[in-house]
């Protein structure tokens, strides 16, 4: 189990930022590594991939590629299935669930691929654990098995981490559109606050729903890793060794930094919704950084800079309407619907369309408060609406393109400069 080739998916945008914390992570040379659309591909051993799982705050998944072959038809599905070795990395007393994704696959039918896959694990088990099989769980399997077929290739992986990364195991209250950590995880890459030596700037949510950006920021600064709240599927697994994997988690538990108890916080947040400021703070004390954050409740077009001297603001702010999903790209397609975590898919062929309306009235309000209160500040906005700096009249001074889910977004900055504006003239 000393080299792995595995395969990391990450939202679309984030290869960039996934590569960096995989190499940090790892402690491998660049040439280890390989970013491919929608995720990373790492050669290392199964220790690694434990690591991974423990520390990665942008991957969605780490998963161990087995098989990589060519393909016509589903017998040769079965025939490359029954050739993966998988009672070296399980036993026939786990469930298990085949997820199958395409882009540009002759076959007809995934659902039918899906169930030649399972058939060949299972016959191969048949032979090599004296007729006993696997059963088949579709909502909490202890393996899941991840097929993506090309035109003509298969892959097969099996998956390390069970339930997406993205659930870090602290969160048990939610508003109504919460974002993903991962995601959170990359605009805090992307806007760069944890970089560099100098001291940490302060960090402000003014719409922080369920907190997630700053329990995110906050696990960050406190060297928290982000699955040490969770478990994992490898630890099922039959390369799984208790005693290493509890020396990894150890290591990890000595380097969270204790913050001293009269450290004045730096990490803020508020939302109109109170119910949302309790959602946040529960979970903040879940993720065992509620020490660090100051929550508090009110109107973002009201509310004054929680300190002096400037810093970052960091929100994804309320779109003020139902976004619509239009289209989807050509050739893409999953075998089941009711897929949990669309990121996890090895490949990225979706491509959807978010249509906002406005929120208009809201933003340049927003813009109006900020120019005149928060000199010094500079503002990191996710939002699915492009033309977001022309309602702000602001212009901005970097755009990230970011996928939410399937939709696209970018993450805009504006830095509100003390005297001097950077206006934008609106488009009409
Ligand atoms: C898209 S959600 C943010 C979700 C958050 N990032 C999370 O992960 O839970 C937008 C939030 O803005 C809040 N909100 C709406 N209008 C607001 C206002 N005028 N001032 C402050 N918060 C507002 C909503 O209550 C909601 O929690």
């Amino acid at each position: 189990m000393n080299q792995l080739q595995l395969f990391l998916p990450c939202a679309a945008g984030v290869e960039d930022f996934l590569a960096p914390e995989v190499l940090r992570i790892t402690g491998l040379p660049p040439g280890c590594i390989t970013k491919q659309r929608g995720g990373v591909a790492v050669r290392t051993s199964f220790e690694q991939a434990m690591l991974l799982n423990l520390y990665s705050r942008l991957a969605q998944r780490v998963l161990v590629l087995l098989s990589y072959t060519e393909y016509r038809n589903e017998q040769d599905l079965y025939r490359a299935a029954s050739e993966v070795a998988w009672e070296r990395w399980f036993t026939p007393s786990e469930s298990i669930k085949v997820e199958i994704t395409a882009q540009h696959s002759p076959l007809t039918s995934l659902n039918f691929a899906a169930l030649k896959i399972k058939d060949a694990v299972c016959d191969r088990f048949r032979v090599t654990a004296n007729g006993v099989r696997p059963d088949v769980n579709t909502q909490w399997p202890d393996v899941r098995i991840y097929t993506h077929l090309t035109t003509d290739a298969c892959s097969l992986y099996i998956d390390t981490s069970g339930e997406p990364l993205f659930k870090r195991g602290w969160r048990e209250d939610k508003g109504d559109a919460p974002l993903k950590e991962t995601l959170a995880a990359a605009m805090l890459a992307a806007c760069g606050w944890l970089e560099g030596d100098a001291d940490l700037k302060p960090l402000y949510d003014p719409c922080c729903g369920s907190g997630t950006l700053l329990i995110e920021a906050a696990q960050m600064a406190c060297n928290i890793a982000a699955g040490s709240r969770r478990r994992f599927a490898f630890e099922k697994y039959r390369p799984f060794q208790r005693a290493a994997w509890d020396a990894l988690k150890k290591e990890a538990a000595d380097a969270e930094l204790v913050v001293d108890a009269g450290q004045k916080p730096i990490i803020f947040g508020s939302d109109v919704a109170h119910r949302m400021v309790d959602f946040a703070q529960r979970n903040a004390q879940r993720a065992g950084v509620a020490h660090v954050i100051e929550f508090r409740g009110g109107d973002a077009l009201q509310r004054m800079p929680p300190v002096e001297g400037g810093g970052v603001m960091l929100l994804n702010p309320p779109y003020g309407e139902r976004i619509d999903v239009a289209g989807v790209a050509k050739g893409a397609r999953h075998a089941d619907a009711n897929f949990e975590d669309e990121a996890a898919v090895p490949r990225f062929g979706a491509r959807e369309l978010a249509q906002t309306d406005n929120g208009g009235e809201f933003f340049s309000q927003l813009a109006t408060h900020w120019k005149k209160n928060y000199p010094g500040w500079s503002a990191w906005i996710l939002t699915p609406d492009l033309k977001l700096p022309g309602k702000m009249r602001l212009k901005e001074t970097r755009r990230v393109p970011m996928w939410n889910g399937p939709i696209e977004c970018r993450l805009f900055r504006f830095d509100m400069v003390a005297g001097k504006m950077p206006e934008k003239r609106a488009a009409n």
